[in-house]
């Protein structure tokens, strides 16, 4: 016993009890350095929208290229048909009426009235199991129509998605929603489910080359998602992609809360064979494409898709 009396096991015991109380800190200083950032990612918001149809049974595999858009609900009838249809998601322009009541209505620009406002419009949707993407083409619909959203969330099952134009981009002729102002309207205490869609505004020509998003595009985008919570979308016109992969390649890699929406002009020149090579390099659940019903036939003819 008395073994553990000598001084030189004392001062071993002391030695090691030192040794342990400092590895503690280091370690205790570990934890509470990395607890503000682990915070952070639980609060980051993955986009659910495939988890939802899957759960659903309306789509097999985990794959955005299974979603289908319905176009332009702006109407009664066309909401009536986009609820009837197969598609998955339902998407529909917003403004302000023209004219008193000057509430959001259902309606793209030159247009400045609509037969459905967007309260009537999501009392629609909130009877069906689909999901939505609301299309903002004026700053002023966007706090308002927010308001109406939040005051129905509880009863909607499908994802929601909130589109703007928020950057100028490649031939962009049209305004831009201001980005801060969009954002700030869009995003609200009860808002961090939602999908937000944020593009820039385009052009495209026949006959001429047409440039794509240049890396001062992407990174202006990058500047402004960064700071966000919510997933993340960005639209991008399928007669750009082929001039800017790289672009969007590094726009992707920024955060894993960021995916892609191709989407393509009425009257655009496109080889739907083009987009198998982002197919082939972007993640099957992170490149979603909303085409015109044509063109997602050939696509889905062909192998690979
Ligand atoms: C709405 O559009 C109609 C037809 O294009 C036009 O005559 C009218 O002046 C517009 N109203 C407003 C308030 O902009």
């Amino acid at each position: 016993m008395d073994i553990f009396y000598r001084p030189s096991v004392i001062r071993l015991l002391r030695v090691r009890g030192i040794v342990l109380i400092l590895t503690g800190s280091v370690l205790l200083c570990f934890v509470v350095n990395l607890m503000p950032e682990t915070t952070e990612i639980s609060t980051a918001m993955k986009d659910q929208t495939l988890e939802y149809f899957l759960s659903q049974g309306k789509i097999g595999v985990n794959d955005a290229a299974d979603i289908q858009w319905a176009h332009a609900a702006n109407s009664r009838t066309k909401m009536t048909e986009a609820l009837q249809s197969s598609a998955h998601m339902i998407e529909a322009d917003i403004l302000l009426r023209g004219h008193d009541p000057k509430e959001p209505i259902m309606a793209h620009p030159p247009e400045n009235d609509s037969d459905i406002s967007l309260r009537d419009w999501l009392k629609a949707v909130q009877a069906s199991d689909k999901g939505i993407k609301l299309d903002f083409k004026s700053l002023q619909a966007v706090a308002p129509s927010m308001a109406l959203l939040d005051g129905v969330r509880s009863e909607l099952s499908g994802p929601v998605w909130i589109n703007a134009d928020i950057l100028p981009g490649p031939g962009g002729k049209a305004t831009p929603l201001d980005p801060k102002d969009f954002v700030e309207a869009a995003v609200t205490p009860v808002s961090h489910g939602d999908v937000l869609s944020l593009g820039w505004t385009t052009g495209w020509a026949s006959d001429t080359d047409n440039p794509g998003y240049s890396w001062e595009m992407v990174r202006e985008m990058e500047a402004v998602c960064q700071p966000l919570r919510q997933s993340v979308t960005f639209p991008v016109r399928a007669a750009l992609m082929a001039q800017s992969f790289p672009q969007l390649q590094w726009l992707l890699q920024q955060s894993d809360r960021y995916s892609l929406t191709v989407w393509t002009g009425q009257t655009d020149v496109l080889d739907v064979e083009d987009l198998l090579t982002y197919r082939k390099h972007i993640d099957k659940t992170r490149i979603y494409y909303d085409l015109l019903d044509t063109q997602r036939a050939k696509l889905g003819a062909l192998p690979g898709f």
